[in-house]
């Protein structure tokens, strides 16, 4: 039987302060009616000023070490998904690698926005296929509120704090991972894009003044492209997989907006409680959206032993990704 990879465990964590859209409408030419029809969001999580990204990981990745009944000295491998790590350097992987007290293993970053996790789940899933990793801990992770223009509507309600963290090990039974799908188009990089900081545009009084370390977004025709990207990956998975829509127990969607979701729920003829939601409680935590929301249904026992469940992902690079997983 074919080696793949198997997650045995997840944890989630997110921070303690709310903020309504009630909240941002009080400071902000916005509205709850506005951001609640747009989007499907009603409020999001801030973590607090002394909480850091790699502090987020550590909380979501005791407890998916918990669930797999497993010590962070037995991991081999970190990878952490995110756009807001830490710092520049080192790793988030790094301070996690630290925190968790984890043996001297490889542990690195992964940004690929919101779609860093599935591109991480399709990493770590090669390294366990090919035999070199046995024990690793995946975790998306955003500290999105430090990177936002809060005075800045079009994009400042829409995002969120959060980390998800699976455990992946190797199986040789029918069940695990079935497949991943990895795309990126960097032609279209300025349709979300964080500019400052960076090489291009190092941190200067200009670019703090011309407000470039906050993430930009050009939302309407992001949108557009979302849906038309997405509605062609689900069905191009699900055909790879010689599967049909009906046999899908359940989607687990990156939480960007409720409209994009349910134009890939209603391409797939999916009734929206077999997709997992959570963004009108966290609004969109980028590379934490999924493995948030593979953690509730987990634990909320929404996913049974055998079942199909579809993963997909949409974000800055422009970048998407898919993967299927036979529970
Ligand atoms: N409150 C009130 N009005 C607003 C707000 C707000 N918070 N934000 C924008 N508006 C206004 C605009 O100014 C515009 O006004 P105008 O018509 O007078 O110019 C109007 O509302 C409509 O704006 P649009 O941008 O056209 O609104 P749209 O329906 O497209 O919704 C949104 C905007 C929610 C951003 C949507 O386009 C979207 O979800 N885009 C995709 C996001 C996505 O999937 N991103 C990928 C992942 S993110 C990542 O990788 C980091």
């Amino acid at each position: 039987m074919t080696l793949r990879s198997k997650i045995t465990g997840t944890g989630s964590y997110v921070p303690k302060k709310v903020i309504s859209n009630f909240d941002l409408e009080k400071k902000l030419n916005t509205s709850d009616e506005w951001i609640t029809e747009r989007t499907g969001i009603k409020e999001r999580r801030i973590a607090a000023r002394n909480e850091t990204n790699s502090d987020l990981c550590l909380e979501a990745s005791k407890k998916a070490l918990e669930a797999a009944g497993l010590k962070a000295k037995e991991l081999d491998m970190i990878i952490v998904a995110t756009m807001s790590g830490d710092m520049p350097m080192p790793s988030t992987a790094a301070f996690l690698q630290s925190k968790l007290g984890a043996k001297e293993i490889a542990a690195f970053d992964m940004n690929a926005a919101c779609s860093g996790f599935l591109y991480g789940l399709s990493v770590a899933d090669n390294f366990i296929k090919t035999g070199t990793a046995k024990k690793i801990l995946l975790v998306g992770s955003e500290v999105n509120s430090r990177f936002l223009d809060w005075e800045d509507r079009t994009t400042c309600v829409l995002f969120g704090d959060g980390a998800g963290a699976v455990i992946l090990e190797p199986t040789r039974s029918k069940r695990g991972i079935l497949s991943t799908s990895l795309y990126s188009d960097g032609d279209m990089w300025d349709y979300i894009c964080l500019p400052g900081g960076g090489s291009t545009h190092p941190a200067s009084a200009k670019t703090i003044k011309e407000k470039k370390h906050y993430i930009k977004m050009r939302g309407n025709e992001t949108f557009k492209i979302a849906v038309r990207t997405l509605e062609k990956l689900v069905i191009d998975t699900l055909k790879e997989n010689n599967l049909k829509p009906s046999q899908l127990s359940m989607l687990i969607p990156h939480q960007a907006n409720l409209r994009i979701i349910s134009a890939t729920a209603k391409r797939l003829k999916l009734p929206m409680d077999k997709v997992a939601l959570n963004l009108d409680k966290y609004g969109n935590t980028s590379s934490a959206s999924i493995p948030i929301a593979l953690d509730e249904v987990v634990r909320e026992k929404r996913i049974k032993k055998d079942d199909y469940i579809l993963l997909e992902a949409f974000g800055g690079g422009l970048t998407w990704a898919s993967a299927l997983i036979k529970w």
